[in-house]
């Protein structure tokens, strides 16, 4: 591994992580949908927005702790769900939650998870939020909300870009599913990256068997090499407002919709009782073609209350992406595949080196923004680049 300190950035940490994993786990962690724009468009759209910085402000004393619902984070930053991390290092989901809670970030555990959320909140002092893929089917959804009730999960995120399977034409080229299928391409796949084949596929299954579907319901589902109850995806292309309605009406804990990109559905969010937002394309991994979380921001952001917690995620690699996001409203950022590439070279210290860059570059790049607290980072300090005055 060498020393993590060695992986100066996120990019650093990408392409280490990109030589460990077999293709298959490469694609599925990487990639996007279709053409890959959407993908691409999050991370372009950073470079369409520059800083105009000020200069002698004193920021000797500096402070990137954030706040939402009267929980002080250490940083604007937080771990968004990312499913079967187990297949990019052992015990993953364990380490992200212990990690989160030693670095004072929110951890969301996703649904389609592989270590129990009850142990996932033992890890995390009983503060993981959780992150569904409802069906639009309430008998189903109760008894899911009576085990996160008793698991004392206090943030409910209701995914809502992923009714249906979007269309991974890499995946199908590299033979990876949902449920996963053993494959000759898989296993010569695995042959060629030794490392990974012996200390996360083998010591995973020799050490606590194959992985099951933990967390997708109510109840442990099945093994990820078999179909779970109604099928992994079954009954969410019936998921509507009506559900968010009823499921708003059950939930005490705060809710949150992932995955709000059009300022009608931020409206709606907030109408139906919402207590926050993430903006996200779901990393470019459902609809091809949309626009950047980043460009979406500004409008949804000017659709809800100013008070009104609005999060977002897609792409987010510096420092610099984080503060641009906070400058156009947004209240913290989310990252899924950073973390996960830092878990791929280090396990726990590696994601722990991922969440350490992005602080180390917050912290210099407040300074030289010109900002000692948070708040001060705001639209005033961005311009369009190439148009010097309006953004
Ligand atoms: C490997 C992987 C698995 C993911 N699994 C889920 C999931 O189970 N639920 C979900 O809502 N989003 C999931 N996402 C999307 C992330 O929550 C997040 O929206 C996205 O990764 C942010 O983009 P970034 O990876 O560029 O930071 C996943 C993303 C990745 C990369």
């Amino acid at each position: 591994m060498g020393s993590l300190n060695n992986y100066l950035s996120i990019a650093d940490l990408e392409r280490a992580a990109l030589r460990r994993l077999p293709a298959c786990v490469r694609g599925y962690v990487c990639g996007g949908t279709e053409d890959g724009q959407s993908l691409a468009e999050s991370r372009r759209h950073f470079e369409r927005l520059g800083f105009a910085p000020r200069g002698l402000r004193n920021v000797a004393q500096r402070s990137p702790a954030a706040t939402l619902w009267g929980q002080t984070y250490s940083l604007p930053l937080g771990f968004a769900p990312t499913g079967f991390s187990a297949i990019v290092a052992r015990d993953c989901d364990a380490a992200l939650a212990r990690i989160a809670r030693e670095e004072q970030l929110p951890f969301i555990i996703s649904g389609a998870s592989t270590v129990p959320l009850e142990r996932l909140q033992q890890e995390n002092a009983n503060r993981c939020w959780y992150q569904a893929y409802i069906p639009g089917d309430m008998d189903r959804v109760r008894p899911l909300l009576q085990r996160l009730r008793q698991a004392q999960i206090p943030v409910l995120v209701i995914t809502i870009d992923t009714c249906v399977a979007a269309n991974r034409e890499n995946l199908q080229r590299l033979r990876f599913t949902v449920p996963f299928r053993f494959s000759l391409k898989l296993l010569l796949d695995g042959l060629m990256h030794p490392r990974w084949t012996l200390q996360v596929f083998l010591r995973t299954v020799l050490g606590e068997g194959i992985p099951r579907f933990s967390n997708l319901s109510h109840e442990m589902g099945p093994a990820i090499t078999q179909e779970p109850p109604n099928g992994f995806r079954g009954g969410r292309d019936r998921l509507d407002w009506d559900c968010i309605r009823q499921i708003r009406e059950l939930w005490d804990g705060k809710l949150v919709l992932k995955g709000v990109m059009h300022p009608d559905d931020a409206r709606s969010a907030v109408a139906h009782g919402a207590d926050a937002i993430i903006v996200s394309t779901h990393g470019g991994r459902q609809l091809d073609g949309c626009i950047a979380p980043l460009q979406a921001l500004p409008e949804v952001c000017a659709a809800v209350p100013a008070d009104f917690p609005v999060l977002i995620d897609g792409g987010f690699r510096r420092g610099t992406d984080v503060l641009k996001a906070l400058a156009l409203g947004a209240r913290m950022v989310f990252t899924g595949r950073p973390q996960l590439f830092g878990a791929a070279i280090g396990g726990a210290e590696g994601i722990r080196r991922a969440v350490h860059i992005f602080r180390d570059e917050i912290l210099t790049d407040m300074a030289l923004l010109g900002c000692a607290a948070l708040d001060e980072v705001d639209s005033g300090l961005l311009r369009r680049v190439g148009h010097p005055m309006a953004l």
